[in-house]
This record gives C-alpha cells, sequence and structure tokens, in this order.
C-alpha cells in the first residue's frame, strides 16, 4: 500500500459471515489485527456496515430477510443485494451489528469514514412490502381512496379501488401499465430504500456523530429506479463506483462524455461538495462482455478525470484477487502473482504518485453556470410512457447529447434534477422534460424572467406528477414561458429525416440547414418568434426552433431531435452570447476537454486528451504544471491519452 501511495483503504464490505459466523457469535480479531495494522501504517479505514450480503444461518432461520419479486416468487439464499427492505428482523439484524462495530471501533484511529452497506438497489414486493406499499399510498393520497383512483386514472380499465386492500404492487402478472401507480410504486422503492439505509444508521450516528457516512451510487448515470438525488440528501458525502469501458481508440473520446456527465451528477447532488470516487478497476471488470484491459496511460487519466470533476479520492475494487468465486479475474492492485512487478501496480503507482502533487486540490469547487436537468421521475416516467417512439425514448443519450456540447468546450456544468434551485445559472437545459413536478414551472419562469436562458426541447411539459396529461395545450404550464403550443409530434423511422433550415436572421451565427431525426414537434408559436423551419412534409414551413423573450430572460425551444453538430452549434452561440467558456480561455482540440477547479489557493485546470493522438494546446499564458513540477507556456503537446494538470495562481 505504501508503494503504491495508498493512505485509505475501505473494508468489511461483505464480512457478515466472518463477523457473525452463527448467531450471537462473534469475531472481531481479524478486524481488529487489519484496523491496528492500518492505523500503524498511516492507512485510513472506511469501515462498512455488512448488510449487502448476509449469512445463510440468517436466511435459514429467518426467512423474511430474503427478497420475494414481482412474480410474487419468493427468492433463495444466494448472492448479494438482495434483502428485503422491510423485514423487522433484517432491520434488527443490521442495526445490532452496526451498533457493535460502531462501539468496537469509535475510537480508532484508522476510522475515517463510514461505508454503508453496498450499492443500494432492487426492490422486494413479499407481503410486508406491499403493507408498507399501501401504508405509503395511503399517506400519499390523505387516505382518500378517490384521490388514488383519480391520480392513476383507474376507471380507464375498470380498476377504481374501493379498498386499500385490494392494492398490489406492479407485476408482470397484474398490472404494470397504470402507470401513476408503477411511478409510486417506484417513489416507495426509493423511500423504503433510504428508509433503510436511516434504520441502519441510528445506531452509527448515535455512536460516532462526528465519523461521515456515504453509501456507494453506482453507475454514469445511475441506475434508474432508485433516485440517487433523493438518497444524496440522506449521507455526508456522495461516493459512487465507476467502471468506464475504454476501448483505447477512438471511440474514446465520445464515451468520455458519460463519465464526465456522471461525475458531474454526483457532484451536483451535494450542490458542488466533492465525492469520493469510492471504486474503480486499476485494470479490467470482469463482467463486460468484452473485458479489455487499460491501455498505457487510460488509467491515469480516467481517475484523474474524476478529480477533474470534483472528486476528492481515487479508490479501488479490489485491493487483491481472491482465489475463488465470482470475481477472481476482476482486476485489482494486486494479482494473483502477489507482485507489485506488474503494469497494473505500476499505473496505480503513478496515480499515487500524481495524487501526492495534488493535495493543494482537495476540497476545491467548480464553478458551474450551466444547470442541466436530468430528473430520476421524469426519467422513470418516460421510461413506462407508451407513444411516440416506443423502442427510442432515450432520455440519457439525449441529455448526453446536450451536455456533450458543453464538454467539448470545457465549460462546466451541474447536472441537477427539478427540485434545485436554478436562479444560481445562467443558462438552464432541460431536454425532453415530460413531467412537471408542481411549482417547476412556475420556478423556471421566474428564473427567465429575472434574466436567465432556457433550453427546452420536443416533449416537454406533457405531464404532472402522477403522469397525467395537461389539458389545454402542451407544453402545459410551460407554455407562457416557451411562447408556443405544441399541437402534435412526428415520429420518423430510423431511416428518415427532415431538413431543417434556419431563418437569416436567427442571430446565433446558425448553418442555413441542420438534420432532424426521431422526432419532429409540431408547433405554433404563439409570443415566441420562430428561428427555424423544417423544410418538408406536410408541416413545411412549421418552426423547427423558437426563442420567446420573457422579463429580461429568454426560453428556447428546440423541435426536434438533432444531430451533435446542431446542439454544438447551438450552445456555442448561447454561450458565447452569455459570456461562458471554460476557464482556460483556450480553443480545444477534437477529443481534449478541459475542467476546472477552483479554491483559495487558484485554479486548477485539467486538460485531458481522449484521444489515442497527440493533442496541442495553445496556452495564452504561463502556468505551473503540477504533473511535471515545471513552468509551462506557448503550446503545450498532450500525448494520447495524456492529462495535464495546470495550476493558475489568483490575484
Ligand atoms: C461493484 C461492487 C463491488 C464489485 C464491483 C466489480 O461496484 O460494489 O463489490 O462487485 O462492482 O466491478
Amino acid at each position: 500500500m505504501k508503494l503504491a501511495g495508498c493512505n485509505e483503504a475501505s473494508i468489511g464490505i461483505f464480512a457478515w459471515s466472518t463477523i457473525e459466523p452463527a448467531e450471537d457469535a462473534y469475531d472481531f480479531d481479524w478486524l481488529d489485527t487489519i484496523m491496528n495494522k492500518l492505523a500503524e501504517n498511516g492507512v485510513y479505514a472506511m469501515l462498512a456496515t455488512p448488510s449487502g450480503a448476509r449469512p445463510p444461518w440468517l436466511a435459514e432461520k429467518y426467512p423474511e430477510v430474503l427478497r420475494t419479486n414481482s412474480r410474487r416468487e419468493k427468492e433463495l439464499y444466494g448472492n448479494r443485494h438482495n434483502h428485503c427492505f422491510s423485514s423487522p428482523i433484517y432491520r434488527e439484524k443490521t442495526q445490532k451489528i452496526n451498533r457493535l462495530l460502531a462501539e468496537r471501533y469509535k475510537n480508532h484511529p484508522a476510522l475515517i469514514m463510514w461505508h454503508i452497506s453496498n450499492e443500494y438497489s432492487g426492490d422486494c414486493h413479499c407481503s410486508l412490502c406491499q403493507e408498507n406499499f399501501r401504508n405509503w399510498l395511503r399517506k400519499k393520497y390523505d387516505n382518500d381512496i378517490k384521490k388514488l383512483n383519480t391520480e392513476w386514472w383507474t376507471g380507464f380499465w375498470s380498476h377504481i379501488y374501493t379498498d386499500w386492500s385490494q392494492i398490489q404492487s406492479p407485476s408482470p402478472l397484474g398490472d404494470s401499465c397504470v402507470h401513476g401507480m408503477v411511478l409510486d410504486w417506484k417513489r416507495f422503492v426509493t423511500t423504503q430504500t433510504i428508509d433503510f439505509f436511516k434504520n441502519e444508521i441510528v445506531p452509527i450516528r448515535e455512536v460516532t456523530p462526528n465519523i461521515p457516512v456515504t453509501t456507494n451510487f453506482m453507475c454514469e448515470y445511475g441506475i434508474e429506479d432508485l433516485d440517487y438525488f433523493a438518497f444524496a440528501k440522506e449521507v455526508d458525502v456522495v461516493s459512487w463506483d465507476s467502471y468506464p469501458q475504454w476501448k483505447g481508440d477512438s471511440s474514446d473520446a465520445n464515451f468520455a462524455t458519460n463519465i464526465a456527465f456522471g461525475h458531474d451528477m454526483y457532484r451536483s447532488m451535494k450542490h458542488g461538495k466533492p465525492f469520493l470516487l469510492m471504486e474503480s478497476t486499476p485494470s479490467v471488470v470482469n463482467w463486460y462482455g468484452i473485458n479489455r484491459p487499460k491501455r498505457p496511460s487510460v488509467h491515469l487519466l480516467s481517475s484523474l478525470q474524476a478529480i477533474a470533476h470534483g472528486a476528492d479520492s481515487v479508490q479501488y475494487f479490489q485491493w487483491r484477487k481472491g482465489r475463488g468465486a465470482s470475481e477472481k479475474f476482476h482486476g485489482a492492485v494486486v494479482g494473483h502473482d502477489g507482485s507489485e512487478n506488474t503494469r497494473t501496480f505500476r499505473d496505480v503507482v503513478s496515480v499515487g504518485s500524481a495524487l501526492s502533487k495534488l493535495d493543494e486540490v482537495v476540497g476545491t469547487a467548480i464553478d458551474a453556470k450551466v444547470g442541466l436537468i436530468f430528473d430520476w421521475e421524469n426519467r422513470m416516467a418516460l421510461k413506462e410512457m407508451q407513444g411516440l417512439r416506443n423502442n427510442y425514448k432515450d432520455y440519457v443519450e439525449v441529455c448526453t447529447n446536450h451536455y456533450r456540447s458543453f464538454w467539448k468546450c470545457g465549460i462546466a456544468v451541474e447536472v441537477i434534477d427539478e427540485t434545485f434551485d436554478f436562479s444560481i445559472y445562467n443558462l438552464l437545459v432541460a431536454p425532453m422534460l415530460y413531467m412537471l413536478k408542481p411549482g417547476v414551472a412556475q420556478r423556471i419562469e421566474e428564473f427567465v424572467e429575472a434574466g436567465g436562458t432556457f433550453v427546452a426541447t420536443y416533449w416537454s411539459g406533457i405531464v404532472n406528477e402522477n403522469d397525467l396529461c395537461f389539458l389545454g395545450g402542451f407544453p402545459g404550464p410551460l407554455r407562457k414561458t416557451l411562447g408556443i403550443w405544441s399541437e402534435e409530434i412526428d415520429c420518423l423511422y430510423d431511416n428518415m429525416t427532415n431538413n431543417v433550415k434556419t431563418e437569416s436572421t436567427n442571430g446565433l451565427g446558425l448553418k442555413t440547414d441542420y438534420t432532424a431525426k426521431i422526432f419532429c414537434d409540431l408547433i405554433h408559436t404563439e409570443t415566441a418568434k420562430p428561428l427555424a423551419t423544417f423544410d418538408s412534409d406536410f408541416y413545411k414551413g412549421q418552426p423547427a426552433l423558437t426563442v420567446n423573450h420573457l422579463g429580461k430572460g429568454k426560453a428556447y425551444y428546440i423541435c426536434f431531435n438533432s444531430e451533435q453538430e446542431f446542439l454544438d452549434d447551438f450552445y456555442t452561440a448561447i454561450t458565447k452570447k452569455l459570456g461562458l467558456g471554460n476557464k482556460l480561455g483556450v480553443h480545444l482540440p477534437d477529443g481534449v476537454s478541459i475542467s476546472t477547479r477552483t479554491g483559495e489557493q487558484g485554479n486548477f485546470h485539467f486538460v485531458m486528451n481522449f484521444t489515442d493522438v497527440e493533442k496541442i494546446v495553445c496556452l495564452e499564458k504561463a502556468y505551473f504544471d503540477m504533473l511535471l513540477g515545471a513552468e509551462v507556456e506557448g503550446c503545450i503537446t498532450l500525448s494520447g491519452f495524456g492529462i495535464t494538470v495546470l495550476k493558475e495562481t489568483i490575484g
């Protein structure tokens, strides 16, 4: 660990059956030894609570801890991450073991943070969960079943409930397309998972009130059915597990955007507070279809990309490869050879050494003036919705495409949900904002009136928070802000396109023609002004892009799904108007991005080349290259997958 520059380790994540091999019989000796060794060697511990997987005796004696799936089948003992979130016994048992851990290690010098459970996910449909779901619904609908029937629109297929006991969670064997119900179930699952987490941390908070807690989220876009924005409110520090599938070729430049999106989203969850990269692989994973080792330099770049976007750590799964079972071929810092004389270990050393030069970056923030709404419940609702193109409603891809235009210019973005305060941004981008929760349209209107620039797209302002359509014309409560009425929407087959012609007076310096694909929204301008029109089909001449002036601000409406080229040109113009650019003030070659962290000591510009070829970036003035330890100026060359961190002292 010392050779690798590793000063922190997460431990005990799946250790329940080792700590408590039989009910109420504990063995902490091995954990004491590890904790002591870590402390003696200046390594901190993020101590885990073990609820992510349970010992066989527990499931055997208390089968209620096992999950029931949506087909109402009780799962067998096995795997992990599959406990019932309602089970009183599981809750009691997790609290008990967590209290013992907290009591035992509360004053241990190694303890720096709590790692609660592991990658919470999934749902359980057992009778306990059904009852909790019904109670949750009663509360939401003020114990008024008529209200629920209205919001779920149950009369449509003769589903009008007369008693709460008739309600069941969604199932392939029962209801799956009462959209209000499916949405409420997912909300309930989020609440229930968070409640389980809160139950776990009761003893932790009591016994170690000053030790922060985190739980590791997963995937660059999170997992669809658990609202991480809601969960993030409950942890002290956000952390996530990032396993990019770098190919080591030219496709990585495009792909890097997805990972940057993830980092920005996790940072934004705590309003810009640094997050932790809880897991990453030093080499390969073992669960992609093709598990290709990282090419030289990619590991350092990938690790520092997290730091660039706001992480204050780089951590690995796993330290040492196990000999057997599921993850024996998953990358680890130390392989089966037990040697430090490997390419992987040297890669890890390179990260350790780079991090040791970046102490000043820890705790610094990212100044973002662009907010991009990526709303979890909107995403859940879009997924369930039936209509338009059922095989293509890719909200994630559309949000990423919009985000990519900023990434290419190195302009900082916060990825937020509908609940955030918009007033801190200059530009608010909200692709496919299908669902508008109460008050959101009003807050967007106020944002624009106060001078903000808002960008919306087709298929926005369609339903309320329970997936009921707005009456009186789309985009519902956003109609005034956008100054348009959307009458219908054309869904194009994959091989079809339309042409978009811009008005010569578009004021954005756009090209004359762009391609529209997948969706063309057929709108009427009310107070908005068209900046472009569709060029063919029965809606030739109808607006394809509009702007509406409201108060001191502007609201743009993009009526079509576009190629990246349009988004790049459009956002280049908008950000120029708003005076937003990258903090280094340079032009970036393709595949190179910049992220800047700012603190009292100055600006820290991370300049990253996600291509496999050399790129040149010309600087306006001299900077201190923190990795090189030398001053640089003029044009600098980034090698393929190269990164440089430039310090700019302010004042
Ligand atoms: C997740 C888990 C780890 C491990 C890794 C493998 O992130 O938290 O326990 O299984 O995946 O990539």
